[in-house]
């Protein structure tokens, strides 16, 4: 049985020595584990799963099979990343599954947010457990769990929306940052030369865009919130707010509104700007963005984003609003 209870003199990670001194007894340990035995990960690019392969790739390389599940809705760029980063630099066993069009048909007219949630979430499950079957000789089964998941949720990883795998699949599990805190992870994620834009990412739902495409997901508008998002993230980095915002996101509503496009009349989407600073997200409250910085947004999403005429910046502190929409 694992040990799930963080030892009372461990020492806070925080510092490249210690971060290095922690790979090295895990690399230890993990080899010690697995032998020559293969792992499998569902590596989704979030900070927790990144650093997890990371971490065994430097254990035991090519031994780690990794499978990144496109569920079509990620951010702008993120499989993408995931493929330069894990295939390419890391030279990782990485199978790539584009299941875009699966999850769309299934979600196709689905307007209430849990069950858009659980839909996203069976099928992710599903999915994996394919990719699963299709593999031969894997004992072991690797999970980004972190401190947090084992205290508040018992080690069931918060928010994921997910079911487990199936009782058949006997995996034993590897769990190498299970006794850490995500300021460690991400510690531990930069000694091992994982990019600054992959381990200092804000956090992300399970059901991505899905949640903050409004109502019943259409591709129209699911393009034009990526769009819109990926605008927003770049310009907040130019304006130094990427790492001081805690989360911030584009929401695009079910409904149009009116707006004149080239001297016509125009009826499309409007995007809604949230943007939230919190400690635990329980309470959050929106930060005072500097008015230049959401003029600019707005320009650029009016200009580039088909499909949008209007943009909106959501003022509303949690509580009493959450910080998504659904
Ligand atoms: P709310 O909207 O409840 O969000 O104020 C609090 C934090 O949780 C994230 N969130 C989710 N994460 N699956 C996740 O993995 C979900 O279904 C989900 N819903 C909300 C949200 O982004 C915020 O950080």
């Amino acid at each position: 049985m694992a040990n799930n209870v963080r030892p009372a003199d461990m020492k806070r990670i925080n510092t490249p020595e210690l971060a290095e001194a922690f790979i090295n007894e895990q690399v230890a340990e993990i080899r010690a584990q697995v032998g020559n035995k293969k792992v499998l990960l569902a590596l989704s690019g979030g900070v927790d799963s990144s650093v997890v392969a990371a971490l065994l790739i430097r254990a035991i390389g090519r031994q780690l099979v990794c499978v990144h599940v496109n569920h079509g809705l990620m951010r702008k760029g993120e499989s993408e990343q995931v493929i330069e980063v894990f295939r390419h630099q890391m030279d990782a066993n990485l199978i790539y599954v584009d299941a875009t069009d699966r999850f769309l048909d299934l979600l196709a007219g689905v307007d209430e947010p849990e069950r858009k949630r659980k839909i996203i979430g069976g099928e992710f499950i599903k999915v994996f457990e394919e990719e699963a079957r299709k593999l031969e000789g894997i004992d072991f089964l690797a999970q980004g769990t972190i401190y947090p998941d084992i205290l508040e949720s018992d080690g069931v990883k918060a928010h994921h929306n997910v079911g487990g795998l199936p009782d058949d699949f006997d995996f034993e599990l590897v769990e190498p940052v299970r006794l850490l805190f995500k300021d460690e992870v991400r510690c531990v994620g930069h000694a091992l030369g994982l990019p600054a834009s992959m381990v200092e990412r804000q956090p992300f739902p399970g059901p991505g865009l899905g949640v903050r495409c409004l109502g019943a997901i259409t591709r129209d508008r699911l393009a034009a919130l990526r769009e819109s998002d990926a605008i927003l993230r770049e310009e907040f980095a130019a304006a130094g707010l990427a790492g001081q915002v805690w989360q911030f996101f584009t929401v695009v509503p079910d409904f149009r509104s009116t707006g004149v496009r080239d001297g016509k009349r125009a009826f499309d989407w409007p995007v809604i700007i949230r943007a939230v600073n919190t400690v635990d997200a329980m309470t959050a409250t929106v930060p005072e963005v500097d008015w230049p910085v959401l003029k600019k947004i707005t320009q650029r999403i009016l200009a580039e984003v088909p499909g949008v005429c209007r943009v909106l910046y959501d003022l509303t502190p949690k509580p009493v609003g959450t910080i998504e929409w659904e």
